[in-house]
Parts: C-alpha cells; structure tokens; sequence
C-alpha cells in the first residue's frame, strides 16, 4: 500500500486529493492547523480513513515529525494563504507559508526520504498578465504577492530536482472551482449567493471586476492530473488548464440563469472587491498534460456552473 502525505488536506483540492487515494488504495496522513472553529468538515466522510498530524508550515519541526511519521512515497504540498486579495494585505505572511512553507516541507522530505515524489502546487498566477494561451515556456511576471511567492517555491522545486535528483513536480494548475470552494472566491460566493436568493435569505450580490476572465475546470479533474505527475518516471512542470476562459460576468450570468434569475436584478458593484492590481484574462494551453499524463478535463464550464448551483441551493435551503 503506497503512502501519501498532503499538506492543506482540509482545502478545497487537499479534500477531493484525499478522496482519490483513499480510493486507490494508499494510506493517507495529512497537516492540519489548529483553528477556533471546524478546519475538518471537508474530510469530516473520511474520518478514519485518513492520519492526521497537527502541523503548520511555518513551523518546521511541525513538518519534520509529520514527515518521520508519515514515511511517504509521495508528498503533495498544497497548504498556502491561497487567496490573491488577502495577499496584498499579507504579504510576509503569504510569503512565509508560500514560499518558505514549501523551502521547509522540501528540505524535511530531503533529509528523512529523499526517495519520495513531491508535488509542488504551483500556480497560472505566477505568469502575470501574459497574453494566453499560456504554457510551460511562457515567462513568470507575477502581478500579487501570492503569485511571487508561489514563483520562489516553483524554483525552489525545480533546483530540488537539479541539484539534489529528487523527483519534484509543479503542477501549474489554472482556477478550479467545486462544491467545495471556499467561500470567498468568485465563483462559490456567486453561487452561496444564488442559493440564498432561492431560499429568500439574501437579495443582494456585491462584486468587484466582472471583466476578469478565468480558465476554470473542476478541482476533482486536477487532483487526478496532480496524481498523474507522480506516476512519471521523472519529475517534471505541467500546466493544467480546460483552455477556455469566461468573464465572472459570464459566470454570473449562467449561475444566476440556472435558479431562473437574471443576475442583473441582484448584483452591485463595490470597490472593496477590487484588486490593487488584477490580471485581465487567464487562459492555459494543457497539451504537454494531455500528451505526456493523458490527462483531458472530463467537467465543462456548463457543468461545472449547474453542479455548484444545484448544491447551494439545496445547502441553502437546508440552512433556511
Ligand atoms: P484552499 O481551499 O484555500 O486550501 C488551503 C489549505 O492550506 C487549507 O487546508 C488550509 O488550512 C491550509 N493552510 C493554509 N495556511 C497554512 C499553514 N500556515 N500551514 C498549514 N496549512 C495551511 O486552497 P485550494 O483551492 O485547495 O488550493 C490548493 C493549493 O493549490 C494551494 O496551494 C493553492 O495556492 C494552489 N492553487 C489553487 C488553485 C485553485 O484554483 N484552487 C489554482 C492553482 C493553485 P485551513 O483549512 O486550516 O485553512
Ligand atoms: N474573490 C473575489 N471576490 N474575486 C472577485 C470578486 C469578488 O467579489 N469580484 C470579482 N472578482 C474577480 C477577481 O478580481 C479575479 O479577477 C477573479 O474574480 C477571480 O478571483 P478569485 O476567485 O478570488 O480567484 P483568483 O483567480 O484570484 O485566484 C484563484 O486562482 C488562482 C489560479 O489562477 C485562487 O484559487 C489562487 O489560489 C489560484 O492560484
């Protein structure tokens, strides 16, 4: 039974990862943080099922114990302060979890199982606004402190492989969105809100730039192309993308039409949603993905839209 260690298993993609190793047979531990409230109700159906170690990447002795305990084949590194906002209010903060967090988990898997396959969640951020499509050769010129963080754990990984041949990956995976998403992304704080429209308990839908446009698939395809990078023989720097950007008002437009509204009637503009510094228009080209990992997204933009309403509403109405 091969073993698996995930850092940010609480999250959105740390969840549905959990689930595909549990279901293809590996033992799986995870970090989690201490927190006041529940961190855990995403892998709440797996208890049992998975080992948990409290862990934080800021603290390294924290990774260092989980990593001896854990004795993985293959680490997934996915924990970060994820959200670009948040980022340009944090930034030190961001770039401690980010940048530092992925220098601390690498340096523990060096010295106690330098055998182990590593999986760096990088991410399209780190390009900036680069005109799409873009792929593996498209130069980084991040645009948020996120996206440079995530630029010094990417080289930090692909230097891991070079000096030291471990067997490290960045998966460079575009926005993924789920029923899992947290709340305050775009797309899951579009589709709460819709639910709650339905279920009466909400009118309005404040928003920042609906002119952003985002390649968006489903988090339970990438965690599948993340798996794929480590079944290589070599490690190696994949972007995972569907290829197919739409603007938040599109989205907006689709999610609000699948519960029967017109998103017009409900949404405002507000300022405090907007960015310092936004990036216009994310779009990725998957081919190295789809040749080399036989990786294709299975979820369109239709599906993916219809599948969060349904389940907001739903939750909204259990709420209600
Ligand atoms: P997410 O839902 O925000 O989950 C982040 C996870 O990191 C949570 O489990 C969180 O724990 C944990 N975490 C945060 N700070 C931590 C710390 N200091 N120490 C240990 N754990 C910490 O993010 P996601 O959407 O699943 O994304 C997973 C990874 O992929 C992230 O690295 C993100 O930057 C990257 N990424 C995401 C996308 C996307 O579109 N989703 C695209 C490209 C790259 P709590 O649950 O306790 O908060
Ligand atoms: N969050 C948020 N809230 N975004 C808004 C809002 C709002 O009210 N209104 C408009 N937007 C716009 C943002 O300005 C951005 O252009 C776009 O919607 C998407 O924002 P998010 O959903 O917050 O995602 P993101 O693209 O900034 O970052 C996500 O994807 C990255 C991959 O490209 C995160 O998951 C990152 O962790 C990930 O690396």
């Amino acid at each position: 039974m091969p073993t698996a260690l995930v850092t940010g298993i609480t999250g959105q993609d740390g969840s549905w990862l959990a689930d595909l190793l549990v279901e293809r047979g590996y033992e799986v531990h995870g970090i989690v943080r201490r927190a006041s409230v529940d961190n855990r109700h995403r892998i709440a159906h797996l208890e049992g099922r998975v080992h948990l170690h409290w862990g934080d990447l800021t603290d390294a002795d924290s990774l260092v114990r989980a990593v001896r305990a854990a004795k993985p084949d293959e680490v997934y590194n996915l924990a970060a302060q994820s959200h670009v906002a948040v980022s340009f209010e944090l930034p030190v903060h961001t770039a401690d979890v980010v940048a530092l967090g992925a220098a601390r988990l690498l340096e523990a898997v060096r010295t106690l199982c330098p055998e182990a396959r590593f999986y760096q969640a990088s991410t399209s951020e780190m390009f900036g606004a680069a005109e799409g499509p873009i792929s593996e050769d498209t130069p980084f010129h991040p645009r948020n402190p996120y996206g440079a963080a995530k630029v010094y754990a990417f080289h930090l990984c692909r230097m891991y492989r070079e000096a030291y041949g471990m067997h490290v990956s960045n998966g460079i995976l575009f926005n993924h969105e789920s029923e899992r998403r947290g709340e305050a992304f775009v797309t899951r704080k579009i589709t709460r809100a819709v639910g709650r429209i339905v279920a009466g308990t909400q009118s309005r839908l404040a928003l920042g730039n609906l002119d952003a446009r985002r390649d968006w698939g489903h988090a339970a395809d990438y965690v599948d192309a993340m798996w794929r990078m480590l079944q290589r023989p070599e490690g190696g720097d994949y972007v995972v993308a569907t290829g197919v950007s739409h603007a938040v008002r599109d989205f907006c437009e689709r999610a609000f039409a699948a519960a029967g509204l017109d998103w017009r009637e409900h949404v405002d503009i507000d300022p405090r949603f907007q960015r310092p510094m936004d990036i216009p228009d994310l779009v990725g080209d998957a081919s190295l993905a789809r040749e080399t990992l036989g990786w294709a997204p299975t979820i369109d933009f239709d599906t993916l839209v219809g599948r969060m309403v349904a389940h907001d509403i739903e939750l909204a109405r259990k709420q209600a």
